[in-house]
């Protein structure tokens, strides 16, 4: 509705992937750093591979965008070799952490449960956690799309608190369309967006409010459409985020963008 609709702020995610080098991240974080009076109306942030959280903390720290990781660990310390603890990321002024994202639930094989944790973990460090979920193509085409993101967003409901759960940011990837070029239709994501509120307001009214982004080929010339959906807060972006020009084009969608 477009009362409620008014009172939540956009968000521009970068998801940058295991892509990017100490050179060409200074050059990406120092044009974004033009984003200029979007910052006033859109949060942007982009989540970096972690080695270069202290880079990405040095060059961003004065300004207004935010940063983060693509994934926390579920646990705080302790003998979990090769993971990053949440607390870790916070200390180099992370405020953001994805989580649940499907590369990492198909090829780290993490199930809604584990990312319940990560997103608990995220919470306790101070971070948002932005919470993916997306069906496959396969699952889309057999009807079962709601019943795949609705068992997903269920297993978070059931883990974290009304208090917490206020704090967190979903993502809807439809699986199907990351990096793929073949983005969902803004009825497709909309449909989607539209139940997950729903999901979340049928724990607590509040939980109406919480920030839904859509993800999956979101590139310049379909954002403006997109976050213009009544139930979409804004986008995580992959393949985009690591272009400038894109990604700030993208951004000025985000603010540009009036909901249908
Ligand atoms: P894409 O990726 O924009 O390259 O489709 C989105 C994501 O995986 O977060």
């Amino acid at each position: 509705m477009a009362n409620e609709r008014a009172k939540r702020t956009k968000w521009v995610v970068g998801n940058w992937k295991m892509h990017g080098r100490l050179a060409e991240n200074e050059a990406l974080l120092r044009a974004l750093l033009q984003a200029g009076s979007v910052t006033e109306t859109v949060r942007i942030g982009v989540c970096v591979p972690a080695p270069y959280l202290a880079q990405t903390e040095a060059l961003l720290r004065s300004g207004p965008l935010a940063w983060g990781v693509q994934d926390v660990s579920a646990y705080a310390h302790g003998a979990y070799t090769g993971e990053t603890a949440a607390e870790m990321a916070a200390e180099f002024g992370a405020t953001l952490a994805i989580v649940g994202h499907s590369e990492r639930r198909a090829y780290h094989g993490e199930t809604s449960e584990v990312v319940a944790l990560k997103a608990q973990r995220a919470l306790a460090a101070g971070l948002t956690p932005i919470v993916c979920v997306g069906e496959t193509l396969q699952q889309r085409e057999t009807g079962a799309t709601q019943a795949v993101v609705g068992a997903q967003i269920d297993a978070v409901l059931d883990t974290l608190s009304v208090q917490e759960l206020a704090r967190i940011v979903v993502a809807y990837e439809p699986v199907w369309a990351i990096g793929t070029g073949k983005s969902a239709t803004v009825d497709e994501a909309q449909q989607v967006h539209a139940f997950l509120r729903a999901r979340l307001a049928a724990k607590d009214a509040g939980l109406g409010d919480v920030t839904l982004l859509y993800g999956g080929s979101v590139k310049p010339d379909n954002a403006e459409a997109l976050f213009g959906q009544a139930d979409i807060d804004g986008g995580l972006i992959g393949g985009a985020s690591l272009k400038s020009h894109d990604f700030l084009a993208i951004c000025m969608a985000a603010s540009t963008a009036r909901a249908v």
